[in-house]
């Protein structure tokens, strides 16, 4: 079979290495398309793949369309707002993801993030600490997870809110439970989101919440520009001095920031929560061994076009 990598943004070395000695060792040929700078590429070298790996890529009914064997594409990572999964299952594609695989590199940017912009971004000029100082978790899915062990070395009073989420799963964590999304903003100076993109969540972090956050207050964004309502998070930045928003990904919005609102954001020019080693190499591989073991045995575990 042949497996295909189409990454526009390409994984570390190490994990390809480990990637072909898993497609390898089961006979499989591995194909890579790698920083890619138009869909016309992925299309020309989707179309006599069996099996696609990909991250942030988009898995569209064109793609899928110039896709004649794919049976399988596996987004190595966690969120696949970008497989359009209606397309897969009508072109009979089992579309997958890797949950779990890189959720401490993500939490570890949005402390990275949070630790840069407490210190004035090492401008020398006095700034402050992480100690003692609450955090919200909104939702508590791996990311979640890794948050509150790293909040607590630090030692955050954390909080938590996720509907999906049973109260002892949270409490085995040390987190205290948020019953509302407006109990957390209220009670946290620092919130971290940590939800997919989709269409319950999307401009859900809006004004009425952000509005209720305590002073000093720093939104953290990991999750999907997509979730914010830039408007109301313009509006709020427009009346209160003391905001700060921190995202793994520059918001529409961003040259209203650099006009007006500079030292009090971060943006990172590229996606890269999950763009270290370690988590390239376990997303990598595990999308890898889906692949090669549904070939073997069928095994659908998961499976997201249900
Ligand atoms: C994810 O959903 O797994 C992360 O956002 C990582 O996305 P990336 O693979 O495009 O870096």
């Amino acid at each position: 079979m042949k497996i295909l990598v189409a990454t526009e943004k390409a994984f570390a070395p190490a994990a390809i290495k480990l990637i072909r000695e898993v497609t390898d060792a089961a006979g499989h040929q591995l194909a890579l398309l790698e920083n890619y700078k138009d869909v016309s590429e992925l299309l020309a070298a989707v179309a006599d793949a069996d099996a696609m790996i990909v991250r942030s890529d988009l898995v569209t009914a064109q793609v899928l369309d110039a896709a004649k064997k794919l049976r399988i594409v596996v987004r190595a990572g966690a969120g696949y707002d970008n497989l359009d999964l209606p397309a897969c299952t009508a072109h009979k594609v089992v579309a997958m993801n890797t949950p779990g695989q890189n959720s401490n590199a993500v939490a570890e940017l949005a402390f990275e993030m949070m630790l840069y912009q407490a210190r004035g971004g090492f401008s020398g000029k006095s700034g402050s600490e992480l100690r003692g100082k609450t955090l919200g978790l909104h939702a508590f899915g791996n990311v979640g997870k890794y948050m509150a062990e790293i909040a607590k070395g630090f030692g955050m009073d954390v909080y938590a809110f996720d509907p999906f989420v049973t109260e002892d799963v949270m409490k085995k964590s040390g987190v205290k439970v948020c019953k509302s999304v407006d109990e957390l903003y209220s009670a946290c100076q620092y919130v971290s989101l940590h939800m997919p993109a989709n269409d319950k969540t999307k401009k859900s972090i809006n004004y009425e919440l952000l509005k209720k956050m305590p002073k000093e207050a720093v939104l953290v964004n990991t999750a999907r520009k997509e979730v914010i309502d830039e408007e109301g998070l313009l509006k709020i930045f427009g009346e209160r001095p003391d905001f700060r928003y921190l995202s793994d990904v520059e918001p529409d919005c961003k040259a209203v920031f650099e006009e007006k609102y500079k030292g009090k954001f971060i943006f990172t020019a590229k996606k890269m929560g999950a763009q270290t080693e370690e988590a390239n190499i376990n997303a990598g591989v595990a999308a890898a061994r889906q692949i090669v073991d549904y070939f073997k045995t069928g095994n659908e575990k998961f499976k997201l076009n249900k």
